[in-house]
């Protein structure tokens, strides 16, 4: 214990809490640090000391966007190589966060998810073809699909390009670099200042995956200008031509280039993970299944389901938020002081000081959730009244919070409710949970079986 009354596990001299920390799954080794040091506990890595906090007061206080703004911590300035002053990884004050928020947030409402419907249709109708021509012994590697899906999803609505991730084995180029520069990003997180000078080989493909990845995007966006429709609905002819109401400006070429980056960063493993998170969990709760099935059976009248009818499966938008709950794919977000304070009115923070949020720990706080939190029920989703909203951030805070919030449930819940409209699904290795991390969670090796329940027209 330090004077300040925050508990921090013991120190190995220069390495500090290092040891501690199990690089593959640094989010992990700090969710299990939390159930021993308690809500709050600092950490000391190489060059940083860092405060984690998941009990639900002390995160409810840090979410006081008066006193607190959002932080672009050592991870996500990593991604500044490629992804710039995009949304994601951009501070509220540089000018072209304000910009692209107000121009896109009319683009990202639930109004705007009814013109995207049909482009999510069409790729979950892919899946669906695909996983119902297998051969009964054959199994589906579920991430690996449902990142194909949200991938393709976002391309189509984003920019109406075609990854056409279905029709290939290995990732398209595009997706290639851009894995391998988000791992790159994060190793260069894990390695001393030394070690990583030494990287020579891994910092020039680093920098050929991020001209790679410019190129691609610039090109789509030059072809745009040049070809571009009138009536294209997507994300991309918002951003050509959309102005902030706020001056009357237009994104430049350089911010939207960054901004689809991230989009495809955004949308590519968070709500993979989600889908994934969500069918191993209906799998082992035979009983929450049933109640999915008899929902989508209910509503859903065709072999894909209109736009109201996927607003009204109720019950699949619970387990995609019980989910969430236990898994949030988007693990942490991290926040700096706008001033002198006292976190919780008990942590003395100078301004600028930081605080990370471990939200798997804070969805399990069970003052807020109850002695259940580590239980899958989607029922207590039921009355959102009852929810404890300020213990529930799986998309941040505020108005940093995510933009594509309605973008990736509506696609959550029109895919889950077409899987299960057309399968059973099969746990044929009685599969146990094991989560990799990148910058995002998502089941590792997880495959299942299906079965075609309704035909496809
Ligand atoms: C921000 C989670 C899907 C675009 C965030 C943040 C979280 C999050 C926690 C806040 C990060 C921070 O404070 O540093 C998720 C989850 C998703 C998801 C769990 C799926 C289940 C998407 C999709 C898109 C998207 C599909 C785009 C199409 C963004 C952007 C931001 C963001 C642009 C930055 C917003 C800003 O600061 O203005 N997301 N996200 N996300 N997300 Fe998502």
């Amino acid at each position: 214990l330090l004077n300040d009354g925050i508990p921090q596990p013991k120190t190995y001299g220069p390495l500090g809490n290092l040891p501690q920390i199990n690089v593959n799954e640094p989010v992990q080794s700090m969710v299990k640090l939390s159930y021993e040091y308690g809500p709050i506990f600092r950490m000391d890595l190489p060059g940083r000391s860092d405060l984690y906090v998941s009990g639900h007061e002390l995160v409810k206080d840090a979410c006081d966007e008066k006193r607190f703004d959002k932080r672009v911590w050592a991870p996500l300035q990593k991604v500044r190589a490629f992804a710039g002053d995009g949304l994601f990884t951009s501070w509220t004050d540089e000018p072209n966060w304000r910009k692209a928020h107000h121009i896109l947030l009319p683009s990202f409402s639930q109004r705007a998810m009814k013109g995207y419907h049909d482009m999510m249709a069409d790729l979950a109708i892919q899946l669906v073809q695909k996983w119902s021509r297998l051969n009964p012994d054959e199994s589906v590697n579920v991430p690996d699909d449902m990142t194909r899906l949200t991938l393709d999803t976002i391309g189509l609505c984003g920019f109406n390009y075609r990854f056409n991730s279905f029709y290939r084995d290995q990732p398209h180029p595009f997706i290639t670099s851009m894995v391998r520069a988000l791992d790159e990003a994060m190793g260069q997180l894990q390695r001393l200042g030394i070690q990583d000078k030494l990287m020579i080989s891994k910092k020039r493909q680093f920098k050929h995956d991020i001209q790679n990845m410019f190129a691609l995007v610039d090109k789509i966006i030059a072809e745009r200008r040049e070809h571009g429709g009138q009536d294209e609905k997507d994300l991309l002819s918002h951003m050509l031509n959309g102005k902030d109401p706020e001056t009357g400006e237009k994104l430049d070429d350089e911010n939207i280039r960054y901004q689809i980056i991230t989009f495809l960063i955004a949308g590519h493993e968070t709500t993979s993970g989600l889908l994934s998170f969500a069918i191993y969990y209906l799998l082992k709760h035979p009983d929450k299944l049933q109640k999915a099935y008899d929902e989508v059976d209910r509503v859903i009248k065709g072999a894909v389901p209109e736009y109201n009818q996927v607003r009204e499966l109720h019950y699949i938008r619970m387990v995609l938020n019980e989910s969430l709950r236990l898994w949030p794919t988007a693990p942490a977000f991290s926040l700096y002081a706008k001033e002198d304070t006292l976190l919780g009115g008990k942590y003395p923070l100078k301004q600028g000081d930081s605080v990370n949020v471990l939200i798997p720990k804070l969805h399990r706080d069970t003052d807020a959730w109850g002695p259940d939190a580590e239980a899958f029920r989607p029922e207590r989703f039921e009355d959102p009244n009852k929810v404890p909203q300020h213990a529930y951030k799986p998309f941040g805070n505020g108005q940093r919070a995510c933009i594509g919030q309605q973008f990736a449930l509506q696609e959550a819940t029109l895919v889950l409710g077409m899987v299960l409209k057309h399968f059973e699904l099969i746990d044929h290795t009685n599969y146990q949970l094991k989560v990799k991390e990148t910058l995002t969670l998502k089941p590792e090796d997880f495959t299942i079986q299906v079965r075609p329940r309704t035909a496809m027209p």
